[in-house]
Parts: structure tokens; C-alpha cells; sequence
């Protein structure tokens, strides 16, 4: 058992927080923000991540997990500090350290000799070095900088965390990274000892070609649609290849999160200043840019003019089992039907309100008397409605599938014109075609 400390109680300091006391430490969480930790302390999770609150709650009953939002309180004795604070987007895409900054100014006031300092937070490589120089430059002490980036998945955190692909420990100094395994002993997942520029990178790296997997299979889907193709029989073809592997190549309109679009720009950033530009990169965020509009381009094709049209969206979160909206292409696909002049209606399971759009709890609600759908998130509840729902609640039952969730073979002999990502659209039945244009 360590006695730890976490800066920060965004998503990463939350969840590693409190994953870190369910492995048996005593963790102390801390953040400025008062009524965050208040609510903290009350038991009440701020996040929806699918099993983070009653982890948190027994943690908190066991006495294993604290809330403060006094440094000196939570570093006191601590033999570990984790710096999982954000890292937000700079103008010019790069990140902003200054909040990481902060907290290392922060804690140079409180610690003991020998501390160890692990960032989680989400940092350009070179991050490291530079935390060194912050905190030599304010504490006579001796201290030691891991870098330990998280690859925690919004939706499936705690599995991502106890059962993750790989540990990364970016250390110069050996016994600090030893530490670090001694914290992490419990879990059996696969160590990666290295140095803390390579760790930072393989974030950056591993988030930057993830991206690029799903802009690549964005790329085929259009052209599948101009030729004829399948994208999802391409896809699935090509996942078989053990060397390409299955998962992201799922096409759709694009990606979104705290993560890949803010991670992309700043890896994209972090090449320019090495006068080495990372044109691939570059293309991987217009591609994504591009398809986040696809869903209106089809709309556009389809009625020429979307004014005065009663859209329903469904789905506002950026992927299912999340609340989050930040970067959410539905966000974006709201706003341009807006800019269009039609009249945009959302639904999500969770996300409950947004500042610029009615949103419902109700599918049924936002469907009827919808002239016509756009999914933008594949959550279960979208892509198990019947269709018959469509049939019933629509004037005229359109659906432009942003998530490829229902196959073009589900609409056989249906009264539902189907547009979906990389493969032919349905028209719907013949009597209906007559119809089909306004
Ligand atoms: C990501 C990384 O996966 C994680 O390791 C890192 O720590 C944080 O960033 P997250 O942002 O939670 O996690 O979501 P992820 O599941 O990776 O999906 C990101 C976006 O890509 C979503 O908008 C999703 O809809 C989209 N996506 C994903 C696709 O469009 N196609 C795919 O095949 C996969």
C-alpha cells in the first residue's frame, strides 16, 4: 500500500484516482475547484463512466479515497504524485502546459526529498524535461519525473485500466520507475520501460494512428460510394489481415473526444517545431473535418435546400457510453443545419441539454413529424429501434445513417429511403420514388 496523491479530478485524475485505491493505496485527490470537491466528498460522480461511481463510493466508505482541495493536505507524506491535470488546446492547435506548470510551481512549495512525480496528463514529448527545469528552478529538493501516459478509453475506463494493453514508465532514473511498478504490481498488464521522451511520444504516436485508421477507412468509404462498393465487407476484409487488425476501421462521420482532434493538432504542432511538418497528420484532421460534413452534403444532394426542413439528430454524445460532447460531430452537424435554416431537434440517452439546440430523452418525441433523421452516434438505443418506429413516427421516413448502425439489407420491402457511410443508399419502395424529391 502507497500513499498517493492526484492533482486534477478531470477524467484522468478521477478515474486513476480512484482505480489507483481499488489496487489497495491511499489516494488523495485534489482540485481547485470547490464545489467539485464538495460534491466529491458527497459521493456524487461528475462523470458518466459506466461503473466509476460505485468504485468511487466504496472507495470513499473504505476510507481508501479522499477529496481535498488543500495541496499541502493531499501531498503530506505522499510518496507518489500524479499530475493529471488538463491540457488544453493553444490557438495554434499546440498545448497548453500551463496548467501542468501551475501545479509543478504549486508543488515545489510542499516537497520532501526523493518525491516522485508521475505525469499522467496528456504532454508533448519534451514535457518531462521541461518539469524538471520548473521544479529545479523553485525546490531545493530532490525529486524524480516519470511520465506514465494513460490510454483510458471515455465509456470503457475501468477496464481500460485494469485490464489495459500496456503500462508505459518513462524514467531516467531507475528505482523511480521501479516505484512506479510497485504501484501498479496488482495489475498483470504487459511494462514498458523507457525513457520519458519516448513514453510521451508513444501517447501522441498511438492516438495520432488511430486517427489516421479511421481517416483512411473514411477515405475508401467515399470511394466505395462512387464506385459501388461496401465499406463495411471492405473493412471486415481487410481487419482479417492479423498485421492491419479489426477494430478502427469503422467509417462514419469521423472522430471526436477530448483526445484524438486535440492530440492530432498538437503532435502536428510538436513536428513544425522540429522544421519536420507531419503532412500525413495534417490530411488525417481535413479528411475528419470533411466527413464531419457528410451527413449535410448527402442532406444537401438529396433536397437541394435543407430551409424550413424538421430534422431529427440523434445522438449528441461523441461515442456511446459518454455524456461528452467536446469535439462531438453531432455538435457540428447542429450547428450547419442551423446556418442552413432548418430546424434541428436532438436526441440522446444522456446528454441531456445542450445551449443551442432542444434535445429530448424521448427517440419518438424528436422523430415525428421529423421530415427526416441523422444518426451521430451509434448508441444501443439508436441502433436497436425498430424501423417500423421510423415508418410510423416520420411524414416520410428518410434516415441518414452517420454510423453505418443498420444494414442497407434491414429496409428490404420497407417505406424508408436509407443513406448510410461507403455503400449505396435505399431508395424505399417503388411507389415511394415517385415522391422522392421535396
Ligand atoms: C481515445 C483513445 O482510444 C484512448 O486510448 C486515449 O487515452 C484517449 O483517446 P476516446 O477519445 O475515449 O479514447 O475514444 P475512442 O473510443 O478512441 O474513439 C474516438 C473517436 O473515434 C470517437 O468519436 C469514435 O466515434 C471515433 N471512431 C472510433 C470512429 O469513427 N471509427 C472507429 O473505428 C473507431
Amino acid at each position: 500500500m502507497k500513499k498517493i496523491a492526484v492533482i486534477g479530478t478531470g477524467y484522468v485524475g478521477l478515474v486513476t484516482g480512484t482505480c489507483l485505491a481499488s489496487l489497495g493505496h491511499k489516494v488523495t485527490c485534489v482540485d481547485i475547484d470547490e464545489k467539485r470537491i464538495s460534491s466529491l466528498q458527497d459521493g456524487h460522480c461528475p462523470l458518466h463512466e459506466p461503473g466509476l461511481s460505485p468504485l468511487m463510493q466504496s472507495n470513499l466508505l473504505e476510507n481508501r479515497l479522499q477529496f481535498t482541495t488543500v495541496l499541502e493536505e493531499a501531498v503530506q507524506g505522499a510518496e507518489a504524485i500524479f499530475i493529471a491535470v488538463g491540457t488544453p488546446e493553444n490557438k495554434d492547435g499546440s498545448a497548453d502546459l500551463s496548467y501542468v506548470k501551475n501545479a509543478i510551481e504549486n508543488l515545489s512549495l510542499y516537497i520532501n526529498d526523493g518525491t516522485l512525480i508521475i505525469i499522467k496528463s496528456t504532454v508533448p514529448p519534451g514535457t518531462n524535461q521541461k518539469v524538471r527545469s520548473w521544479m529545479q528552478a523553485r525546490s531545493e529538493r530532490t525529486f524524480h519525473v516519470v511520465s506514465n501516459p494513460e490510454f483510458l478509453r471515455e465509456g470503457s475506463a475501468l477496464n481500460d485500466f485494469f485490464y489495459g494493453d500496456r503500462i508505459v514508465i518513462g524514467s531516467t532514473d531507475s528505482k523511480a520507475g521501479q516505484f512506479l511498478e510497485e504501484i501498479y504490481s496488482k495489475l498483470k498488464t504487459p511494462r514498458l520501460l523507457t525513457d520519458p521522451l519516448s513514453a510521451e511520444m508513444i501517447k501522441y504516436a498511438s492516438n495520432a494512428f488511430l486517427a489516421t485508421k479511421i481517416s483512411f477507412i473514411n477515405e475508401i468509404s467515399s470511394i466505395c460510394e462512387k464506385l459501388g462498393g461496401d465499406i463495411e465487407q471492405v473493412a471486415q476484409g481487410m481487419g482479417m489481415d492479423s498485421r492491419i487488425g479489426e477494430q478502427f476501421l469503422r467509417a462514419g462521420i469521423g472522430f471526436g473526444g477530448s483526445c484524438f482532434p486535440k492530440d492530432t493538432k498538437a503532435l502536428v504542432q510538436v513536428a513544425k517545431e522540429t522544421a519536420h511538418p507531419f503532412n500525413l497528420l495534417s490530411t488525417v484532421m481535413d479528411v475528419n473535418e470533411r466527413q464531419k460534413n457528410l451527413l449535410i452534403e448527402k442532406a444537401l444532394k438529396r433536397y437541394g435546400s435543407l430551409k424550413g426542413k424538421n430534422v431529427a439528430v440523434l445522438g449528441l454524445a461523441f461515442k456511446p457510453n459518454t455524456d461528452d460532447i467536446r469535439e462531438s460531430p453531432a455538435v457540428s452537424l447542429i450547428q450547419r443545419l442551423q446556418q442552413l435554416e432548418a430546424n434541428p431537434t436532438a436526441y440522446d440517452p444522456v446528454v441531456k441539454s445542450i445551449p443551442f439546440c432542444p434535445v429530448s430523452d424521448s427517440i419518438h418525441e424528436v422523430l415525428t413529424g421529423a421530415d427526416f433523421a441523422m444518426i451521430c452516434t451509434e448508441w444501443s438505443s439508436i441502433c436497436d429501434l425498430s424501423l417500423d418506429v421510423y415508418e410510423t413516427t416520420m411524414k416520410r421516413a428518410v434516415l441518414f445513417d452517420g454510423r453505418n448502425c443498420y444494414a442497407p439489407e434491414d429496409f428490404e420491402g420497407r417505406n424508408i429511403e436509407y443513406h448510410s457511410v461507403g455503400r449505396q443508399a435505399y431508395e424505399g419502395l417503388r411507389e415511394n420514388k415517385k415522391t422522392h424529391k421535396h
